[in-house]
């Protein structure tokens, strides 16, 4: 979906239509991620669990291996979405630490925007660094941000 770039809403849809393929057996809670590159295309992702719980994976780190898999390095927002299985979404799913940190690995906490679907089309929006404040990222490191390494095609 390169080319023009999605609303914030419509961000919000793509990340519902996602979450239809959340593999939640266990938890029961499907969420659904949509990531958006600079360049216009996105990314889908869900949650996929597992029977020995911890190699379950969240639906924002789906997205984001997806598009690090397909060369992608610049990223400017994620919208996710959350709810019990099987109901439609009805209130906030913010991503979980360990996906914030992942997020800090590749974007740029003052200008990476989380997009929250709240439910019909309600949706809030947050920067990085409001959820991940004092973030360590590959700067600590003395590492450019990967962005910034132009290592993209
Ligand atoms: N989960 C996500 O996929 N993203 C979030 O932002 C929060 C939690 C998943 C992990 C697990 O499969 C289920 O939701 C319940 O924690």
């Amino acid at each position: 979906m390169a080319g023009e770039l999605p609303s914030d809403l419509e961000l919000v849809h793509l990340a519902e239509e996602a979450r239809a393929d959340a593999y939640t057996p266990y938890s029961h809670f499907a969420v659904g991620a949509a990531l958006l590159c600079t360049d216009g295309s996105v990314y889908p992702g869900c949650n996929i669990e597992n029977a020995a719980y911890t190699p379950s994976n969240c639906a924002e780190r789906t997205a984001f291996f997806q598009a690090v898999r397909e060369g992608k390095r610049d990223f400017s927002a994620i919208a996710i979405v959350g709810g019990p299985e099987g109901e439609s979404v009805s209130g906030r799913c913010a991503p979980c630490g360990v996906c914030r940190q992942v997020m800090m690995e590749f974007c740029d906490p003052v200008r990476f925007r989380i997009v929250l679907g709240l439910g019909g089309d309600k949706l809030e929006v947050h920067t990085l660094e409001e959820l991940l404040p004092l973030g360590f990222g590959p700067h600590d490191l003395g590492h450019e941000a990967p962005g910034e390494r132009g290592c993209r095609p």
